[in-house]
């Protein structure tokens, strides 16, 4: 069953945006062992590459306030735009096999999973 407060608050975080330069806005939100929901947005600045998704604010705070297991993940954007590369490995490493659920701004929802999205992944396993 789709959590509907994770979808509401990948699609609320679009609002908190800084995407001055691209003005894709991009909301997350990421579901955690004890049912907690927390939120991140896309910020950019002026040096492009120094950007980070919604995906990772998203999990970075939750990491930060003390979580480190995860169930779901939900990303919203205008267009239903699917998590970039650098996301999909970060979104491996820290929550494993979890679905995640993409948004448009129409309300459809898409739903995937993070092993589909980085399929044969490097990971910890191969530092031993
Ligand atoms: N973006 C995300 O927040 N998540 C993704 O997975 C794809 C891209 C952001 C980064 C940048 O601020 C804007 O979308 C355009 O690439």
């Amino acid at each position: 069953m789709v959590n509907d407060q994770l979808i509401q608050t990948a699609l609320h975080m679009r609002s908190k945006s800084r995407a001055s330069y691209s003005n894709y806005t991009v909301g997350a939100a990421v579901e955690t062992e004890n049912g907690d929901i927390v939120g991140g947005c896309n910020v950019e600045t002026s040096s492009y590459g120094l950007t980070c998704c919604a995906e990772r604010v998203a999990l970075f705070r939750a990491i930060s306030e003390g979580h480190n297991a995860f169930k779901a993940l939900s990303v919203a954007s205008e267009n239903g735009g699917m998590p970039c590369g650098a996301c999909r490995q970060v979104i491996w490493e820290l929550c494993g096999d979890i679905p995640v659920y993409i948004c448009d701004s129409g309300g459809r929802i898409e739903k995937t999973t993070s092993a589909t999205l980085l399929p044969n992944p490097f990971d910890e396993s191969h530092l031993t």
